[in-house]
């Protein structure tokens, strides 16, 4: 019988934006990566700051990892990507899904950004779905998991599956499909692609927003979700999950930062070039929303 590798995975939860940030480790070799690391962000300041990124950095330093990867689930709509800054810290390359050019040209339109380039070459590499490699002794394996955003993808390291905002805890269910290029259909799918994973999968998700005011969690398994998921549990039909989704969709209101957001993540966790006085801007189009 072959056992399954356990990867140690510790998570940084971020209580602004109730993201969820990992580094995930091989206890046998010491490599690790670091998945959908975050900035901090003064809106009224606009200003950036580094102090959940740097609780990543020294987690990693303090144990001596050695970072193979610095991972990107998707492009978050929510809070700005840590990836380019501990790139430049730690040296590790970055990496998201293919797909990611598709989000890209989206929002090119949306900005009116028409010279920015959707190559997706704001990362050092892009998974295509299935693609396989080892972290350490962890066999590794990306999954599209599209629907929340096109580009959206799980990383199943180990036992471990990184499922970003797919499921979130059974209490929550699942994650919004209303921001442009997402697709409940698509989400549907992609849950029941998770929900066929080996139930003792441990599953982490990429939000959490403490329902009924309990503590964060970030943790569960396959089989929990099965059993208790307030979206998966009575068996959905697609048509059925599409309704409720799309329904629920539109009660939510938008996150605060995501015009900030998009511009920002799908360069990399970069701003855009400064202008002539050697500052960045950040464009916000007025009533497209
Ligand atoms: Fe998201």
């Amino acid at each position: 019988m072959t056992t399954i590798a356990k990867p140690d995975v510790r998570g940084f939860y971020d209580e602004p934006s109730g993201s969820i940030g990992y580094v995930v480790s091989d206890p046998d070799t010491g490599r690790a990566v670091i998945i959908d690391p975050m900035l901090d962000y003064d809106e009224k300041a606009a200003r950036i700051s580094t102090a959940t990124a740097d609780l990543m950095l020294a987690y990693v330093t303090d144990r001596n990892f050695k970072v193979d990867w610095i991972f990107d689930t998707h492009p978050h709509a929510d809070h700005l990507s840590a990836a380019a800054y501990l790139k430049e810290k730690i040296g590790a390359p970055t990496a998201i899904g293919e797909k990611i050019v598709e989000v890209q040209k989206i929002w090119r339109d949306i900005y009116n950004e028409l010279d920015f380039p959707c190559d997706g070459a704001q990362w050092d590499k892009l998974f295509a779905d299935g693609a396989t490699f080892s972290i350490g002794n962890l066999p590794t394996r990306v999954m599209l998991t599209a629907g929340h955003t096109k580009a959206s993808i799980t990383y199943v390291i180990g036992d471990a599956a990184f499922v970003n905002d797919t499921l979130f805890q059974p209490d929550t269910g699942s994650a919004r499909c209303d921001f442009p290029g997402g697709n409940a259909e698509t989400q549907y799918d992609s849950i029941m692609s998770i929900l066929a994973l080996p139930p003792e999968t441990r599953l982490f998700t990429g939000h959490d927003y403490r329902q009924g005011g309990r503590p964060a969690q970030w943790q569960s398994t396959v089989a929990e979700q099965r059993a208790a998921s307030i979206h998966f549990k009575n068996r959905p039909s697609r048509d059925d999950y599409v309704r409720l989704r799309l329904a629920r969709d539109k009660t939510l209101p938008l996150p605060r930062l995501i015009l900030h957001a998009l511009q920002f993540n799908l360069r990399g966790g970069r701003l855009p070039p400064p202008e002539s006085n050697g500052r960045s801007y950040l464009r916000i189009p007025v009533n497209y929303f």
